[in-house]
């Protein structure tokens, strides 16, 4: 067996022979993340019905009014993508299957797991946020505080769990496509109609870019793939065709990681604007 060479490295954390800025990377991770953790906490317990936030939003239980989470002009309906499928504990809909005792909670945190736990257990934001937050290297060829890597083990072995928070995520994004079907219609008690809003785009570039993150995931590839190693025969070349196409999204998945991600928060943020400070989703197309 040959032996094991290793490269030379300086010990200590943070200790390297690099000369290049390989501390930007991480640090810019560190504070990305970091704002879309805050912002996102931030904005789930604006509606929950806590004392502490009973100055802002409160909209949870209370009545089943959408608060902060949904553009409600001219009857159409522009729901915040981090509160859908929105669920007010005993009102209709996904509601009517949680008790009402639940009205503190916030609608956000009924649906929190699956969006988050796609996302912390996806590839490539794993090697993202042990290198940023747990410096596990914090870069290659930088020394770590916390000796070697030991795969997914012990408290990460929920890692292994990212093929079934992608197969929750494909069912999520019918249900934010179904979103921006939803705010194409407007009502005004009498007329029902269809139309194009802002917030109506808004939606559906969030669904685009979570599309492009979500389908070019290496767990979905290797499902539609067909879980192969080879492609044969007829079957097998659209197994070929299918991977090829996820492969493309695939090699550009940081780029929709990031892109997804600021997005869902953006969108978050149009409607948090419109319906509390004075933006207002105009209609371009159709409406009442
Ligand atoms: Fe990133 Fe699956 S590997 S979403």
């Amino acid at each position: 067996m040959a032996d094991l060479i290793r490269l030379p490295m300086l010990r200590g954390f943070g200790k390297t022979d690099r000369i290049d800025q390989w501390w930007k990377g991480p640090l810019a991770t560190f504070l990305g993340l970091s704002a879309a953790i805050l912002y996102a906490s931030w904005r789930g317990l604006v509606e929950a019905n806590f004392w502490i936030f009973s100055d802002f939003g409160l909209s949870g239980g209370q009545g089943g009014t959408a608060g902060t989470m949904a553009i409600e002009s001219e009857g159409s309906h522009v729901l915040s993508p981090l509160f859908s499928p929105l669920i007010i504990p005993g009102e209709s809909g996904l509601g009517t299957f949680v008790p009402e005792s639940l009205y503190w909670v916030s609608p956000a945190m009924f649906i929190l797991a699956i969006p988050a736990g796609f996302r912390m257990t996806c590839y490539y934001y794993r090697k993202a946020y042990y290198r940023s937050f747990f410096t596990s290297p914090p870069a290659c060829a930088v020394s770590t505080p916390f000796g070697d890597y030991n795969g997914e083990r012990r408290l990460f072995i929920f890692q292994n769990m990212h093929r079934y928070f992608m197969y929750l995520a494909v069912v999520y994004l019918v249900v934010l496509s179904l979103d921006v079907y939803y705010s194409m219609q407007f009502h005004d008690g009498t007329h029902h109609s269809y139309g194009i809003s802002v917030g109506t785009l808004v939606l559906l570039i969030n669904v685009l870019l979570l599309g492009g993150y979500t389908f070019g995931c290496h767990s979905f590839r290797h499902m539609i793939g067909g879980r192969k190693n080879r492609f044969r025969g007829t079957a097998g070349r659209v197994q070929e065709a299918c991977w090829k196409g996820c492969s493309k999204l695939n090699k550009k998945h940081m780029a929709f990681a990031w892109g997804s991600l600021i997005w869902v928060m953006f969108s978050d943020f149009y409607v948090l604007m419109c319906t509390s400070y004075g933006w207002q989703d105009f209609v371009l197309l159709g409406g009442i």
